[in-house]
């Protein structure tokens, strides 16, 4: 089954949507597999936002992160990766059309409310540094 890594960013978690973006993915369909409220340390941050290690906004973007609480999500299902990032909307909610979370709840590029892996390599990778297996839950088949 395939699997994403999802991120309500500090911006999200204040602003009290936390509940509001569960709700769209849950009612989608997806099953939620991991969660956890936490503090990104500086050096997870660092890791997280690697690829964009050489852009000017790379440390504005890790102060960011870690100003307060993030909201750390596993969920899968069918076509989760391409159809959560659809959901979101474009990066700069600036652009996002309305309906999407972006276009609902964002203004700035820097302060986009929610992180989602865009590929599976991503995804695999970001589920790995912010999840143990052991956090991650099993469903089995409802009887
Ligand atoms: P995210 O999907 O978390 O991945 C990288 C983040 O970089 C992106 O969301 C934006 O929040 C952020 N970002 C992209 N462009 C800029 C920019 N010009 N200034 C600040 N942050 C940016």
């Amino acid at each position: 089954m395939e699997k994403t890594f999802l991120m309500v960013k500090p911006d999200g978690v204040q602003r009290n949507v936390v509940g509001e973006i569960v709700a769209r993915f849950e009612k989608k369909g997806f099953q939620l597999v991991g969660a956890k409220l936490m503090s990104i340390p500086r050096e997870l941050a660092e890791e997280h936002y690697g690829e964009h290690k050489e852009r000017p906004f790379f440390g504005e973007l890790v102060d960011f992160i870690t100003s307060g609480p993030v909201f750390a999500m596993v969920w899968q299902g069918e076509n989760v990766i391409a159809t959560a990032r659809q959901m979101m909307g474009t990066t700069n909610p600036k652009d996002a059309a309305p309906g999407t979370i972006r276009g609902d709840f964002g203004l700035t590029v820097g302060k986009n409310i929610i992180h989602g892996s865009d590929s599976p390599a991503s995804a695999e990778r970001e589920i790995g540094i912010f999840f143990k297996e052991e956090e991650l839950a099993e469903y089995t088949k409802l009887i």
